[in-house]
């Protein structure tokens, strides 16, 4: 494995025998910096089990991640959510659907897997071809890449383009108990497989001033989803980042509460430092620090959802 100093950018080739690890820390001999690196994870071919093999359809099978608001934590919670429900039994399918493969990377993995682009263009490509182990049991993952790009571009104007995604799963939904999609911060092709695909919508958001119209517009877009086809999705709010040291937070978070009431989720994820940290080191923060506060809650959350142990 290629090693190379954060600092002064000196390269070392490391025998891949010699490293036990897969978190370690290392010195720089040149410049003396002391540096964490991660080993690169082992693709292996997927290995789902057969249909019989699985209990009953829990609820919320198909799970979208979504919010056109940036920044509130849709790819923290369905990492998070993922290994949780996976931590609880579960067989979960993590999906990268958007370009900046923030999910992708968080799991610790490189950009250059095969994705969906691979699956609809690609001669002979299949789901289990596409789709990667993690290095946690029960967590899978169809990564994201930079051909994603390319996907959208290929397949906008295409009749009925917002049921790509939907199509393909069913070759494999039966065989996992939850696919959980993270989505971009925008709405548009990718989103909208993901909306067309899934059977509940979690929409995380923070309790700022702009957040209560973020919400709204997601509101809406299920809603037309919901007539255009796909009737049966639901949704729910999941309030993220939570600081109750904050009045302008708390105020924000009662006017969610009174104009959301069941449509809420009882978990909130608090602030957490740790979970931060733990993108940092590129694991979900249950591996990292299973006793802080937003691995907890996200226990709670899986819980929540109905991932009892199996
Ligand atoms: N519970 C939390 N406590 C502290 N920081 C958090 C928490 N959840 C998420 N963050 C941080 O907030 C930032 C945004 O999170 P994340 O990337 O998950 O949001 P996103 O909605 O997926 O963003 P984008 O819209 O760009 O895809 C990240 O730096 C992440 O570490
Ligand atoms: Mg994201």
């Amino acid at each position: 494995m290629i090693i190379t100093c954060e600092q002064c950018k000196t390269r070392y080739n490391v025998a891949d025998e010699l490293i036990s690890q897969s978190i370690f820390k290392v010195k720089c001999s040149k410049c003396g910096k002391i540096f964490t690196v991660q080993k690169p994870e082992e693709i292996k071919p997927l290995d789902l089990p057969e249909e019989a093999a699985l209990p009953a359809v829990p609820p919320h099978r198909i799970i979208a991640v979504s919010n056109q608001k940036g920044g509130v934590a849709k790819t923290s919670s369905a990492i998070n959510l993922g290994m949780a429900l996976a931590l609880r039994g579960k067989r979960v399918l993590l999906i990268d659907f958007d370009m900046q493969a923030s999910l992708t990377i968080a799991l610790g993995l490189n950009r250059q897997n095969k994705t969906f682009y691979d699956l609809l263009h690609a001669p002979g490509a299949t789901l289990a071809n596409v789709i990667t182990r993690t290095r946690y049991p029960n967590l899978w993952l169809l990564p994201s890449g930079p051909n994603l790009a390319l996907l959208m571009k290929k397949n906008i104007n295409r009749p009925n383009f917002e049921k790509i995604l939907r199509d393909k799963l069913e070759g494999i939904k039966d065989k996992v108990d939850h696919i959980i999609i993270d989505t971009p911060p925008s709405i548009e092709f990718f989103t909208l497989n993901a909306l067309m695909a899934s059977d509940f919508v979690i929409i995380p958001t923070q309790c700022e001033y702009l957040s209560m119209h973020g919400v709204a517009h997601i509101e809406e877009v299920i809603d037309i989803v919901k007539r255009k086809q796909n009737e049966s999705i639901e949704y729910k709010i999941l309030i993220t980042m939570f600081n109750e040291n904050s009045t302008a937070t708390k105020v924000i978070h009662d006017k969610i509460k009174n104009k959301y009431r069941n449509k809420i989720f009882a978990t909130t994820i608090d602030f957490d430092v740790k979970l931060q940290e733990s993108q940092i080191m590129n694991v979900p923060v249950a591996q990292y620090d299973a006793n802080s506060s937003s691995a907890r809650q996200y226990m709670e959350l899986a819980e929540e959802l109905g991932g009892e142990k199996s």
